[in-house]
């Protein structure tokens, strides 16, 4: 039996990623690398819609690489690789563009968000046709599964109208895939706003949990996150988002349920509570973010696995690329 597809992908935009990203995304790529077929890449193209320093920007996206091998992607059981890399992508990009509805791409709530937080006229053209990138980057590979945090589900559903349509008006050339999101673990939110999701981009850092940040800045901002009135530990997030995000997140790490979790803590305040959550997430990241911080001291090692990765991504991508062109009848 042929394995399923999977393909994600992340933005080398900050200097580390966040929990949101490893809850919401990236713990279920290393899970899915093990029984199906994934490709992983670092979406550095995505990234250019904001502007940033050449220096700054190679930094990141070595840093990117470094910290999902050091959370687990492996490069044995799966495909990781730059989207620079495979030229496929940005040919791909071009036929989404043609196939997607200006009204559809407008109402894109990502673009939506983004473009009303920086205006108009700073708005470049890239973050309007960013999904239909991101659609090509699916298409390419045929993935059958996008594991992805809630904030992508438009997007996928974006890629499989656009696939579909291609598919019934120049014939069949694209797997419609699915988006994969956990049912809890899929919005992580920020510690210091607990209604609004965590973000690479919020305003302040004191409630973002980085992957790079060392231990006793994570168990502060723990320690210091907004909690609720009352001082019993239940998850109900209409009254109580602050610690109903506490308790996904170390229900997510520890893979204790959240209904146990309550009772452990149940006739003890917020203080022991916090203490514990912080606990939990120590003992995951202080590993991850100490095998990173190894990695990124051999460029040497991290280029040779981007490259193999590259040369595997290209063989399939091209092969997309080159039905699809047939279909549309341009002449090969
Ligand atoms: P990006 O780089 O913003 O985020 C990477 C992944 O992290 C998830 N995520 C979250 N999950 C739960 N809670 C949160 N607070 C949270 N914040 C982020 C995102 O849902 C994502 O899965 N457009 C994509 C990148 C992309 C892509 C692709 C993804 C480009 N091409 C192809 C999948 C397939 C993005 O900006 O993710």
């Amino acid at each position: 039996m042929t394995r399923k597809r999977v393909l994600s992908g992340i933005q080398p935009t900050h200097d580390s990623f966040h929990l949101g990203n490893y809850l919401g995304a990236l713990k279920q790529w290393v899970d899915l690398q093990e029984e199906h077929d994934a490709f992983y890449c670092v979406v550095d193209l995505h990234a250019l819609t904001i502007e940033t320093e050449p220096a700054l920007l190679r930094k990141r996206i070595l840093a990117s690489a470094a910290q999902l091998l050091a959370l687990g992607v492996d490069p044995d059981k799966c495909t990781l690789f730059l989207q620079s890399h495979v030229p496929a992508h940005n040919q791909l990009g071009w036929i989404m563009e043609c196939l997607a509805g200006f009204g559809e791409a407008s109402r894109m709530t990502q673009f939506k968000d983004k473009s009303q937080k920086t205006g108009t006229d700073r708005t470049v053209v890239g973050l309007f046709t960013y999904p239909m990138l991101q659609a090509a980057d699916i298409l390419l590979y045929q993935a059958d599964l996008v594991p992805v945090g809630e904030d992508q589900r438009q997007h996928i559903e974006l890629t499989r109208d656009l696939a579909g349509r291609f598919n019934s008006r120049y014939g069949q050339a694209f797997q419609l895939p699915d988006a994969y999101i956990l049912k809890s673990g899929a919005k992580i939110n920020d510690l210091q706003e607990p209604t609004s999701k965590m973000s690479k981009s919020a305003n302040s850092m004191q409630g973002v949990i980085e992957l790079m940040d060392t231990p006793e800045i994570n168990v502060k901002k723990i320690k210091s996150a907004m909690t609720d009135t009352g001082r019993e530990v239940v998850f109900d997030e209409k009254e109580k988002p602050g610690i109903s995000n506490l308790l996904t997140i170390h229900s997510a790490l520890s893979g204790k349920k959240i209904s146990d979790i309550e009772k452990e803590y149940e006739g003890k305040g917020y203080g022991d509570f916090k203490a514990g959550v912080a606990e939990v997430v120590v003992e995951v990241l202080r590993p991850i973010r100490q095998r990173a911080l190894e990695l990124l001291e051999d460029e040497t090692y991290l280029l040779k696995i981007l490259t193999g990765g590259a040369l595997k991504a290209r063989a399939v991508a091209e092969k997309t690329m080159a039905n699809a062109y047939q279909n549309l009848g341009l002449v090969q």
